[in-house]
This record gives structure tokens, sequence and C-alpha cells, in this order.
């Protein structure tokens, strides 16, 4: 099957978030299952320098009149088959350093209705032919940022050729891409598609909706979260139109990249593991807490962190529990930036007892992989979790996940109650109140489990043992292609 991935983020290329590894895991799978994919991304500077051999395929016109370019090239990886890639070529709206969504003082930009409707705007010019080289069968959309790629396709006027399939895939409902609705005439779509049941939403212009309501299929990335996201608390006033919906809505579990994330070939770890051999594990926390400043006690268990440090992440639980931790004997490493209070607070924690709490401010591929090498536990308390990538790293590296039992987090973690050491599923630690009190509870088990050596080691089998390919993913996705076209 002729398939276009269409996302904002591709890893290693440029990357905010999990977004970023599914994004650059998905077509891997799909390539690896003998289909024919491509990727396409905004001409981000990240994007622009990091693909290879990008030759122009293409001119068009955005609905605004502007001309703009199609390129073509690959991303390269070592050790695995090159992804082709289109990338649209318009600098003066996507030629800017650092986040692709926002500038420098954390303000989205003015125009991002325009960059990102172009994103699907393109995706849908590729399925009627832009290309003449390559035409997509089906059109895989992430996120609001590709979110118009469904309503376009939609509203594309027949050409006689058979009608190219679209899916949507929700990585966090939370982020719609609500715009003022006076842009909704830059969009190029027919008015009939500013209505309740379209891009409307509360007097607004959503291009979450356009994925929404217009995709034959719909997807999120773990079944507790497709769920979730039916009910009022968690559907962010959308939740009657995903019911309306949820008989073409499905959760499909991301998976873990293993050319990136595995302890058995990791080089960014000091030295290498396997749950056979654990003796590069013991070594890895002694260098990280050389490296972090920490206490060099390898009986200390070390909780880390490595995190988006926003609202969603739940992260006030930790510093709520952090006293109950440091009198217990536990270490605390922190990785992640975003919100200020969050930063300040943590940093502050640092500065009062730096032999037991670290925490490093920024983004960091390297130390991120050297803190779940390193780490006993990794704290994953968010409020609420759509997948979670992180929980799924710390398992494969055998720190174990302590989780707030939500969304992805729910599918993926099994708390470590005297039933599952017995029945050899524990893997992590879970909680269910958003409180401190269990949260703190949840901690108390970690701690407990790490005093018997024996049943921590056992679960920490469990975890590191728990599949999470790509290949199984890949093939839940590829039945949801064909659902897709046989509408
Ligand atoms: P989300 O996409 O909501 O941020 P996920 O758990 O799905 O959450 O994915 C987060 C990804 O970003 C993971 O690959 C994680 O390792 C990475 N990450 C988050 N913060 C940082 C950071 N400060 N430095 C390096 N990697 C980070
Ligand atoms: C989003 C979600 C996260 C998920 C990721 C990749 O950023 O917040 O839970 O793992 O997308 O799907």
């Amino acid at each position: 099957m002729r398939i276009l991935q269409v996302s904002a983020e591709i890893f290693p290329l440029l990357k905010t978030g999990g977004l970023a590894d599914v994004a650059g895991a998905l077509p891997l799978a799909l390539l690896a299952a003998g289909q024919d994919v491509r990727a396409l991304l905004p001409g981000f500077p990240a994007i622009a320098a990091g693909v290879r051999d990008a030759q122009i395929v293409a001119e068009f016109d955005a609905p605004w009149g502007e001309r703009v370019g199609l390129r073509l090239g690959r991303i390269a990886t070592a050790g695995a088959p090159d992804i082709p890639v289109y990338w649209i070529d318009a600098p003066a709206l996507y030629e800017r350093p650092g986040n692709p969504y926002e500038d420098a003082s954390r303000h989205a930009y003015g125009d991002n209705h325009r960059r990102f409707a172009l994103l699907g705007w393109a995706a849908a010019r590729l399925a009627q032919g832009l290309d003449p080289g390559w035409q997509p069968q089906l059109v895989h959309a992430h996120d609001w940022h590709a979110a118009l790629a469904p309503a376009y396709l939609a509203f594309a006027p027949p050409n006689g050729k058979p009608k190219v399939g679209s899916v949507f895939t929700i990585h966090n409902l939370a982020y719609q891409g609500l715009f003022h609705p006076r842009h909704f005439a830059e969009l190029g779509l027919p008015p009939a598609a500013f209505r309740v049941h379209g891009l409307e939403y509360h007097g607004q212009l959503s291009f979450m909706k356009g994925g929404l309501v217009f995709a034959d299929r719909l997807t999120t990335v773990s079944p507790t979260y497709a769920r979730e996201i039916q009910t009022s608390e968690q559907g962010f006033g959308l939740d009657g139109l995903l019911r309306h919906r949820a008989d073409v809505l499905s959760g499909v579990l991301n998976a873990v990249e293993d050319q990136v994330w595995n302890p058995a070939t990791d080089i960014l770890l000091p030295e290498r593991y396997d749950v056979r051999a654990m003796g590069g594990k013991a070594y890895c926390k002694a260098a990280l807490q050389e490296a972090l400043g920490l206490a060099p006690d390898a009986d200390a268990p070390l909780f880390v962190v490595v995190s988006r440090l926003t609202e969603q992440k739940g992260l006030q639980l930790v510093l709520q529990g952090l006293d109950a931790l440091l009198a217990q004997g536990g270490q605390l490493a922190v990785l992640g930036s975003g919100d200020a209070a969050l930063e300040a607070a943590f940093r502050e924690r640092a500065t009062r007892s730096p032999k037991a709490v670290s925490v490093t401010l920024g983004y960091s591929e390297p130390l991120a992989h050297r803190l779940f090498g390193g780490g006993d536990v990794t704290l994953v308390p968010s409020h609420y979790e759509p997948c979670g990538l992180t929980q799924m790293y710390g398992l494969k590296y055998g720190s174990l996940p302590l989780v707030h039992r939500v969304g992805g987090l729910a599918d993926t973690v099994v708390d470590s109650t005297l039933e599952d050491l017995a029945s050899g599923e524990a893997n992590g630690f879970c909680f269910d109140d958003f409180s401190g009190a269990a949260y703190e509870r949840a901690q108390r088990r970690a701690f407990a489990l790490y005093r018997r050596p024996a049943d921590w080691r056992a679960v920490r089998a469990n975890a590191m043992r728990r599949p999470a390919d790509w290949a199984s993913a890949a093939a839940s996705y590829l039945a949801v292609y064909r659902q897709a076209l046989s509408h």
C-alpha cells in the first residue's frame, strides 16, 4: 500500500515530544512490513538540513496564493532503511529558529494557521497527483498540525480516480489548534466546512476537528485513552463527537524503537546490559551518580524523571512526595524543561539537597538515555497520558515505572501487588487517585520492593521482557488503513 505519513516532527531530525518518536518509528516498521511509505513534513530548518538529497519535485500555490515548493529526499539512519521524505519548501513560513510552534518568548506564531494548513493542503495535493512519480492511496495524519489533510481530502473535487483513504491519529486531545474564525477564509475550504459538524468549535476554528470529523478512521495511542476521550472529564468538549464516531475510533498502543532504545546496544550508555547480564546497569547507575554529583551509593534507590514540565505530567506530586523520598534514603534525578514555576521549584530542591537531588533543565537526548540506564524507578505521575513513552523506556531499561493508572500508563504498567508478583505480571507501581497520599503509598511500595532484592530482580526482569515492538503496532495500523480504504 502507498502510505503518506503527515506530521510536524520526526525523530531524529526534529523532536519536542513523543510525537516525533512515533513519526520516526512507524514508517520504518511499515517499510519493514513491505509497504511503500513516505513522510511529509514542513520545511523547518532541522528538516531542511537533515533530509538528504532533497530535490524539488513540484511547485504549487497555498490556498491564500503564496507559491511554495515540494521537495523529496530521504532520512538515512544507521541499521535501518531510508525513509523517503517530502518537505514543504516555504522559507517565509518555516525558516525560523528554535521550536516549530512558538517564538523565543514561547508565544505561538501568529500565522500558525497558515503554517499548518499548508501541511494538510500539501498532503491532499499529493493525494491528487502533485508528484507524478508517486501518489498515496492512504494519508495518515498525526495531531492537529496535520489534521486539515482529511478535511481537504473530503472536499477535493472527484477526479475519476479511486478515493484516497484518510486516517487521523490523536496523540494528545489537549492541543487542538484553535484559531480565530476570521482565518477560515484563508484556508481554501468551502463555507460548508465551517459548521458544527465541521471545523467550528464554540465559535472558533478548530484544526483538530478537521481530523475528527472528516477522516475515514480515527485512532489514538492507547486503548484506555480511546475510551477516556469519550467521557466529558477527558473529552475537552469533543467527547460527544468522539462518541458519535466511536465505531471508527480505536486505540493502537505505541511501541519502542529498538534501534534507538535498547540497553543491550545503546551507545549513549557508559556500559551496555541486558536482562541476562545486569552488571552494566549497576555501572550505569554509579556513573550517573558521579556525573550528576549525587552521593555514590549503590543501595540508594535512584528515581528519575525525563519529561516536559507541564501541567499534564503531574509532577507536583513528585515535589510533594520528595521529603518522604529523601527520608527513605532515595535519590531523585530530573531532566526536563517547560513551565517556569515547575523549573524553579525543582531547581530549588536540587540546591537544597545537592547530594540527593539533581535537576537538569533543558533538553538532552544522551542524558535521557543515561537516566533510564542508571535509574531504578521512572516517575510518570501524569494527570492524563494518551500513551506515554518514558514509562516504556523505563520498562525496557529496567528502571521500573511508577505511574498514575490512566491512559497508556494503565495499558503498559502492572502494579507490584502480591498477586501480580506471584503471577509474574508485575512490572512497576501504579496509583489510582491523583493525590499526594496515593502517590506516596506507591512510592513506599517501590521502597519496600527495593529492600527485597530477589523480588526486585524478578519484577525488573518482567519489565525488561515486556514486548513493545513496532512490528505489531504497524500491523494494527495496516488493519486500520485497510478499513479506511474499504469505505
Ligand atoms: P510527551 O510526548 O507527552 O512529551 P512521551 O512520554 O510520549 O510524552 O514522550 C516524551 C519523549 O520526549 C520521550 O522520548 C522522552 O525521552 C523525551 N523527552 C522529554 N523531555 C525530554 C528532555 N528534557 N530531554 C530529552 N528528552 C526528553
Ligand atoms: C503525545 C502524548 C503522549 C504520547 C505521544 C506519542 O505527546 O502526550 O502520551 O506518548 O504523544 O503518541
